[in-house]
């Protein structure tokens, strides 16, 4: 390794600390149509950032939806090329009073950088845009050639690039993908992950009279859609956290015996996480231990549920609707499309007489499992150990990046999930921040990884 670069990484700490807080000051939530011309910033900025650091051939690349932010550096010749995913868009930062420090004014507390999207994905994915900038700045060169996409629309379901790659399956076209988009076991556990889970989402309406009724002078005469959509929704699962969705689990991926055991291995401390969580205990479906369900079983969540009178006082009324929305995570081999029509078949079959029931599709996506068995893996796992100074452990996600598997099928290469954030770094909730030692860990931990993959076959 050139140490310059190193040397480069740690003198421009505060600077490359001070680039990080500008993007992540651009609100940039994709859920929200109104704060559009706030992605849009976010991607204009980071592509005069791909430019600022060195990269080539730096272009917005127009989608059916937010841009993907495009660069290059494809000098390298007969080195492999390595394609660097993140996402520049980040989530609502509702409840806005549980925050210490406005989400959107990145503040530092206790080497903690505070501000929605610390690690959800802009500190995390920038690590590797600095990383780019040492080598280039320092050696003049990369040691592979990078590709680089960053898109805006991976917390709304990913619609616009899922359709923008496989149409451009030659232009993404690399040796290994890697993203960091992620946490780590614990704190003192980096983790390279291999698994992620895949994901359908429903939204379940059942209508019931066309207007709202007195429930003395209808009751007992009308099905209640609160009522009836209830009981749909305790027949989801039963008490011991088991899906009751007819041949649900028939193309579940069984953890195999060594995984379970290194699982075991881990010595999970489920203590700590229900007192983070401020639960009296952690539950899991019978027979699995919270890391084994977390990773390999797929879960069924209940997200919302509306309907009927909820303001002050009593009305005492049957309510004409009732709304709920609900999650599935997949695990490998489990297929989004056939467990959509198994949901819906199964929903609608328990609905009773008296109302009606819909049941809607949201944008979903596949699991995606990796063969850790690769030399690519491997030499990334080795720089980022050398980067964070720790030992580096494999672990599975309970939650989901729907694209990777879309690249994956697409360009049929090795991915590597790298994570730079922690457990308790508050994705998608108040107080979300990155530990600073993992956002300069991770920079390090890139440079070293991108020397490391060069000499990879
Ligand atoms: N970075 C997360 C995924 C993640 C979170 C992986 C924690 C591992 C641990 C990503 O931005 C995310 O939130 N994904 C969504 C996808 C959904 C909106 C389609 C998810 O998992 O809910
Ligand atoms: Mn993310
Ligand atoms: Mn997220």
């Amino acid at each position: 390794m050139q140490n310059s670069v190193l040397e480069y990484i740690e003198k421009n700490r505060e600077r490359h600390l001070e680039e990080l807080k500008n993007i992540i000051k651009i609100p940039s939530i994709s859920t929200q149509p109104d704060k559009k011309p706030a992605v849009l910033k976010a991607a204009d900025f980071e592509l005069a950032h791909f430019k600022a650091v060195g990269l080539e051939n730096c272009q917005l690349l127009k989608t059916t939806g937010n841009p993907l932010v495009y660069g290059d550096w494809l000098h390298a010749a007969d080195k492999p090329t390595i394609l660097i995913y993140g996402h520049y868009d980040v989530q609502p930062p509702d409840p806005l009073d549980q925050w210490k420090s406005p989400p959107f004014e990145p503040t530092i507390r206790d080497g903690n950088l505070y501000a929605r999207g610390a690690t959800d994905d802009k500190g995390q994915y920038s690590t590797f845009l600095f990383a780019i900038e040492a080598w280039l700045k320092t050696a003049g060169k990369l040691p592979i050639n990078i590709k680089i996409v960053l898109e805006g629309e991976e917390e709304c379901g990913s619609t616009g690039i899922a359709k923008y790659v496989p149409e451009h399956a030659d232009f993404f076209k690399c040796d290994a993908m890697m993203v960091a988009d992620m946490p780590w076991l614990d704190e003192n556990r980096p983790a390279i992950s291999y698994s992620l889970k895949g994901l359908v989402y429903f939204e379940i309406a059942v209508k019931g009279s066309s207007h709202d009724l007195h429930s003395g002078l209808y009751g007992g005469m009308v099905t209640n859609p609160l009522q009836a959509l209830s009981q749909i929704l305790a027949k989801l699962k039963d008490n011991n956290g088991k899906i009751l969705i007819p041949n649900f689990y028939d193309d579940v991926l069984p953890m195999t015996a060594d995984e379970k055991k290194e699982i075991a291995g881990l010595d999970f401390d489920e203590k700590t996480t229900a007192k983070y969580l401020g639960v009296k205990e952690l539950f899991s479906e019978k027979d699995f231990s919270p890391l084994e369900a977390n990773w390999t079983r797929p879960t069924l969540d209940i997200c919302g549920m509306w309907g009927g009178y909820t303001g002050v006082g009593s009305k005492t009324i049957i309510p004409a609707e009732a709304h709920a929305k609900v999650s599935i995570r997949l695990v490998p081999n489990q297929d989004p499309q056939k467990v959509q029509k198994s949901f819906g078949d199964y929903v609608r079959s328990l609905c009773p007489p008296g109302v009606s029931v819909a049941v809607d599709n949201h944008s979903g996506g596949w699991p995606v499992h990796i063969e850790r068995d690769n030399a690519f893996l491997k030499a990334a796992a080795s720089a980022y150990e050398k980067g964070f100074g720790k030992k580096l452990v494999f672990k599975r996600e309970g939650a989901s990046i729907p694209v990777v598997a879309t690249f994956k099928s697409v360009l049929k290469v090795p991915m590597i999930l790298v994570g730079l954030g922690l457990p308790d770094d508050g994705y998608h909730s108040p107080n979300e921040k990155i530990n600073l030692s993992h956002f300069y860990g991770g920079i390090k931990g890139a440079a070293l990884a991108f020397e490391a993959l060069a000499e990879t076959k």
